[in-house]
């Protein structure tokens, strides 16, 4: 039996991807750009099935997921496959840390299924994926079309023609921007507020706020505005420049999140008390250390290797850290 083995890592929005201009596409309402983490990594190892239905194990635990079935039976009618799977995908990271896996989940179950089938849009190597691939990642999670690729990625809101039709499903995908040898000094150090799994999903959040936050648009025209600023300061390995803005997104996303009606707010008591770590070691220290925050309470900081252990050092006091 054929058994093929695929990895991606997650990765953490700098400008941030939030809402969806169409829902079952997922086409975003705006560009992002994000990071890929090195070493939170999916491996996934697919093979075809004897069975009528697809097995599933995440971290060696039969799981039954919606997401994931809807995405196996997209791939089936677009590539004309009848086979069932078994696919078995394993994190590199804390399962219980609570940290977003669907990016790199859903980038390895696409660069698999493409590897079992030869499909030519796998890429010729593992480290030249193409934009097909990255289209068809996002079909899994939005985000997953930035996992498919290293370093700094830019995913590419897509323009809708007047016409409608196929092209408006192409022109949205992710590309890479800068390899991660670009700035190797580069650093994401993971506070952890809080390690149970969020209530309210991405998915349903992002239409909540869409359909009631007064602030959701602005937010928007705003956020879209940040990527050429976002490319120039990674450009020039700015790390001050890419902080703020990274900083100022999140805040503003956030705001438009609590703002939705009924009010959602995926931060804990123990986000704010580290947010306030990493501003205090900013200002009074003079340390260039920034924070993001996903759809969950923990907390990336952004900042340069020769700062991490003092970052580590001062948020070890109140919560867990990953660092790597
Ligand atoms: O891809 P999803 O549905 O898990 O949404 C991700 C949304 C954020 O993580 C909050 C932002 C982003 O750009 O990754």
């Amino acid at each position: 039996m054929k058994e093929v083995t695929a990895k991606a890592n997650a990765n953490i929005a700098l400008i941030k991807y939030w809402g969806k201009r169409d829902d079952s596409l997922f086409l975003p309402t705006k560009s992002s750009i994000s990071f890929t983490l090195p070493h939170l990594t999916t491996t996934t190892t697919i093979a075809i099935s004897d069975a009528p239905q697809d097995t599933i194990k995440i971290n060696e635990k039969l799981v039954q997921d919606e997401k994931i079935t809807r995405f196996l039976n997209l791939f089936r009618k677009k590539y004309c496959v009848s086979d069932t799977f078994v696919i078995n995908s394993k994190n590199s990271f804390p399962t219980a840390a609570g940290l977003a896996s669907s990016s790199s989940g859903f980038a390895a179950l696409a660069k698999g299924l493409c590897k079992l089938y030869d499909l030519a849009m796998a890429g010729r190597t593992p480290e030249a994926p193409t934009k097909e691939l990255s289209i068809l990642a996002r079909r899994g999670s939005g985000s997953a079309c930035r996992s498919v690729y290293d370093g700094f990625v830019i995913w590419h809101r897509g323009v809708t023609p007047p016409t409608g039709g196929t092209t408006q499903k192409t022109h949205s995908y992710a590309e890479q921007l800068f390899p991660p040898e670009h700035w190797p000094e580069f650093h994401i150090v993971i506070a952890l507020a809080d390690e149970s799994s969020k209530k309210v999903s991405s998915r349903i959040g992002m239409q909540k706020t869409i359909e009631t936050s007064p602030h959701y648009e602005k937010w928007v025209k705003r956020s879209e505005s940040r990527i050429p600023h976002m490319i120039d300061a990674i450009k020039h390995k700015d790390i001050d420049a890419v902080g703020t803005l990274a900083e100022r997104d999140c805040l503003e996303m956030h705001h438009c999140i609590q703002t939705s009606t009924p009010s959602i707010n995926y931060l804990r008591p123990k986000t704010r008390q580290i947010t306030d770590v990493v501003k205090k070691l900013r200002l009074e220290q003079k340390i260039p250390c920034y924070f993001t925050i996903d759809a969950g309470p923990n907390v990336k900081i952004i900042t340069l290797k020769e700062h991490a252990q003092t970052v580590v050092e001062e948020l070890k006091e109140i919560c867990s850290v990953l660092t790597f």
